[in-house]
């Protein structure tokens, strides 16, 4: 028989947790032929590289190194790469991860090409456009015929979106897989000890790189004196992303206990982050992850896509309120725990991929959308 052949598209940090299960997942399959394009919308080698190593993600086929750019640039540079890779070598499925541009090109490029799309992380909404993620979001679960979603938000928000109940399939989230897997091997003393954090001590662990709180210096301003206000409890470990880097500029927020150290890999990442006393984020990623590890994470937006991270009891949105911000963390600190219960979502079990290659190994999808296409056609 004919070998299904499918081509991944990443691009950025957090694609490279998602496909890593799920290229795995594949590879146990008889009869799958896997290609992976990498965009190179993140290129430096902490952001991408460090991933593909400690993650055991197979070596691209093609990176497109499109890199830094304005939306349309680099949405377009992509299309114009992943459309030359699917003309000059046909798939029979193109999957996507998440909300980035690299997501969002591709699928615009699968659906003109006509080739099956998958979107994994399918459905998750924030219902707030000037989030770039979710135009990203909206375009690419209108376009997808396989819609892999993390929770039963996700089903809710495409079904009310008119999207065909047969193209959903909750399978759990498959960055709680990686995490799961490579939890065992992340320990904090790699990070910590440089530092001079002694095990076991309470600290603060910070991500930060949405325009919203970034690009703006009077709100980063704001954030960071909050941070500072932090450092003079408990050490505030801040790995700065590379769009926010380039926005830090002075001494003034310099504490000795306010460490603004390089963007962490994701084994020294989680080695801190399932130790932390307390994460201050406004990373998606990160809301989930300290869901699964139960951690108290303080968001730094005034929405999620990801609520189930609330209903967790881990995560609290304190909005752009940045005094609201250091309340709550100081008492957290101070309480030394949640003060309330919190649960693991669904299916966030470390085996969403594997759901994920029954569906599309499976293979009634391409009956259901060869059905549609006869249907169009008389
Ligand atoms: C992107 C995603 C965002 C995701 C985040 C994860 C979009 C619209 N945004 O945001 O959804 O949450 O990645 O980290 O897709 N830069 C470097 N080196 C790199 C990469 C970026 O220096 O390897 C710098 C460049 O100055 C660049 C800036 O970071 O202009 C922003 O990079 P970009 O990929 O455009 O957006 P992110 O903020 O990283
Ligand atoms: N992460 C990492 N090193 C860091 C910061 C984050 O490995 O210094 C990981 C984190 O564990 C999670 C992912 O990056 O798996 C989240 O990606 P990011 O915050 O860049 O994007 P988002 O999830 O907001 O789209």
């Amino acid at each position: 028989m004919r070998p299904l052949r499918i081509f991944h598209v990443v691009g950025a940090r957090p694609n490279f947790m998602k496909v890593a299960p799920v290229m795995a997942a594949l590879a146990s399959q008889p009869g799958v032929q896997q290609k992976l394009a990498h965009t190179g919308q993140h290129y430096a080698a902490n952001m991408s590289d460090a991933f593909f190593q400690q993650l055991g993600i197979p070596e691209p086929d093609v990176n497109l190194e499109v890199g830094s750019g304005t939306h349309a640039t680099q949405t377009g540079q992509i299309m114009i790469g992943i459309e030359q890779c699917l003309m000059a070598d046909p798939h029979d499925l193109v999957v996507v991860y998440g909300d980035v541009n690299s997501t969002v090109a591709a699928a615009l490029v699968a659906a003109k090409m006509q080739i099956p799309l998958a979107h994994v992380e399918a459905g998750l909404r924030s219902r707030d456009r000037s989030m770039p993620e979710e135009i990203n979001r909206i375009v690419t679960d209108r376009l997808a015929q396989l819609l892999f979603t993390p929770s039963a938000d996700g089903d809710a928000n495409l079904l009310a979106e008119g999207a065909d109940p047969a193209s959903i399939h909750l399978v759990g989230n498959v960055m709680i897989d990686t995490l799961v897997r490579l939890l065992p091997q992340a320990e904090p003393a790699p990070v910590l000890q440089p530092l001079g954090i002694p095990a076991g001590s309470p600290f603060v662990l910070v991500t930060l790189h949405r325009p919203s709180n970034v690009d703006d210096p009077e709100m980063l301003g704001r954030i960071l004196e909050v941070l500072s206000a932090l450092a003079d409890r408990v050490p505030v470990l801040f790995p700065v992303h590379p769009r926010t880097r380039a926005r830090l500029s002075g001494s003034r927020w310099l504490r000795p206990a306010l460490h603004l150290i390089e963007p962490l890999g994701y084994l020294e990442f989680v080695g801190v982050e399932r130790h932390a006393s307390l994460v201050v984020t406004d990373s998606g990623g990160v809301q989930e992850e300290t869901a699964y590890l139960g951690v108290p994470c303080l968001t730094v937006r005034e929405n999620t896509e990801r609520p189930v991270t609330i209903e967790a009891g881990t995560n609290r949105l304190v909005g752009r309120d940045t005094a609201r911000l250091h309340r709550e963390a100081v008492a957290i600190l101070e309480a030394g725990r949640l003060g309330r219960p919190t649960t693991i979502p669904p299916l966030w079990d470390g085996h969403a991929a594997e759901r994920i290659a029954a569906v599309i190994v499976n293979g009634a999808w391409r009956r259901r959308i060869d059905a549609t296409a006869a249907q169009r056609s008389v």
